[in-house]
């Protein structure tokens, strides 16, 4: 079984837990049509600020929220306590643009993190290090000033060390006034990496004086999980691939590490009205146990609305997903990529000696398991720990005038026509 080597930030309970909620809520709820609405359509501050001076949240419910995620079988969270475009959701003493100056008037995040720990999660903050609002951040190829006809000159006055300080300083506020166990940045976007050309206009590790926000941290909470985005090769705990499933187990250098995949319900993260590419129960649920199966974790985004509540699409998909792991839950807490080559259509996930097989596709009566023979004690489905007949393939056996499988040391697992009533069957394998 792959083992990645420990980092500073303690991912223990991270690695069993392996299910969040993401959520990117913040004043882009209100144009509702992405959260780098800003960005794209170019909008100046003058007029983004009509969102601000109209957020109010009036039908807000952290309660409610955690509930949810508690009953979707999340057991952390992560929450954008500020994105790109710089709007903050606690009461910062670092600046004005924050949720108690909205109509709402009152601090969001605290009594969302309260709420969360409530129920059981633990807590984790999003950290936007790009600010497309704060005045001395250096307008660049991605901000949403950057085709500005005066840019040059506006950035004449513009200190990305006084920028640092804010982001540092931010950082401080919430690692000593909240109870964080993550802590996720996002994003550096340097010259000559990721696809950018060297003439990009970007940022990087220098521009947010990385390593010295690391040594701070590691200071104030030295076994705080830390995403991989500040640009930094090294001193973070966890790799963050995002609205992709990895191949295999994400490795760096040739090794392992602690991995989190971030996804959508429908492609944005903020709340979005018209986005009709919503993903299904069964396809979220693959997801899930896909991540698993090459050991990493998924952190499932719900985008709440500018009234303060998940959508009914949201509800709806966080409900079935929360149907699936009420039997389910055994094959994804703990469990890890199997050192065994699942059969086609399925997904091995693995707690020691038991072996949990997910039935992508229902077959029709056999699933055949090569090499298997011999090495399991017993088997049962997972939603009603009913039975499964195993039978050891004899090759030369005659089945109804044709042998039945093929290959010796084969373990043939017998199931019923009828799928059982759950999205993806899981059969619970003891080994031997
Ligand atoms: C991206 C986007 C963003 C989102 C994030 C989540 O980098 O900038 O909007 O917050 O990914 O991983």
């Amino acid at each position: 079984m792959l083992n990645p080597k420990p980092t500073a930030g303690d991912t223990s309970w991270f690695t069993d837990d392996r299910f969040g909620m993401f959520i990117h809520w913040g004043l882009y709820a209100l144009p509702a049509r992405h959260e780098w609405i800003k960005q794209i359509e170019q909008i100046p501050d003058e007029s983004y600020d009509k969102y601000f001076r109209y957020f109010n949240p009036d039908l807000y419910n952290p309660e409610q929220w955690a509930e949810a995620a508690a009953k979707a079988g999340m057991k952390y969270m992560v929450v954008t306590t500020k994105h790109h475009d710089g709007f903050c959701l606690w009461d910062s003493k670092l600046t004005d643009y924050k949720a108690t100056n909205t109509p709402y008037g009152k601090d969001l995040l605290t009594p969302m993190l309260s709420a969360f720990k409530n129920q059981g999660l633990r807590l984790g903050a999003y950290h936007s290090i790009i600010d497309w609002h704060h005045p001395e951040f250096p307008i660049d190829d991605l901000h949403s000033m950057r085709n500005h006809p005066d840019r040059a000159k506006l950035n004449e006055t513009r200190d990305i060390k006084k920028y640092a300080a804010y982001l540092h300083g931010q950082t401080k506020e919430l690692l000593e006034r909240y109870d964080l166990e993550i802590m996720w940045f996002d994003f550096s976007y340097p010259a000559g990496k990721h696809g950018r050309p060297a003439t990009w206009i970007g940022k990087g590790k220098d521009d947010w004086q990385s390593e010295k926000l690391l040594k701070m941290i590691r200071k104030l909470k030295p076994n705080i999980i830390l995403n991989d985005r500040l640009d930094l090769p090294e001193g973070w705990d966890i790799k963050t691939p995002e609205q992709y499933q990895p191949q295999s187990w994400l490795m760096v250098d040739g090794e392992p590490v602690v991995w989190e995949a971030c996804q959508t319900f429908s492609g944005s993260w903020g709340y979005h009205r018209d986005e009709t590419s919503w993903k299904s129960v069964e396809q979220l649920i693959h997801m899930l146990i896909d991540t698993v199966s090459k050991g990493g974790n998924l952190l499932l985004n719900v985008g709440p609305t500018g009234r303060g509540e998940f959508d009914a699409r949201a509800l709806d998909r966080l409900a079935g997903m929360g149907k699936w792991m009420h039997q389910h839950s055994r094959s994804i807490y703990g469990c890890t990529q199997s050192e065994f080559t699942p059969p086609v259509d399925c997904r091995f996930t693995q707690n020691g000696k038991k072996l949990y097989l997910h039935l992508f596709a229902y077959p029709f009566r056999h699933v055949h398991l090569e090499g298997f023979a011999g090495k399991v004690d017993y088997a049962q489905f997972l939603h009603d720990a009913s039975e499964v007949k195993m039978i050891e393939v004899d090759p030369h056996a005659e089945a109804q005038n044709t042998s039945m499988a093929g290959q010796a040391g084969t373990l043939t697992l017998e199931l019923p026509v009828a799928k059982p009533e759950v999205t993806v069957p899981v059969i619970e394998l003891f080994l031997k």
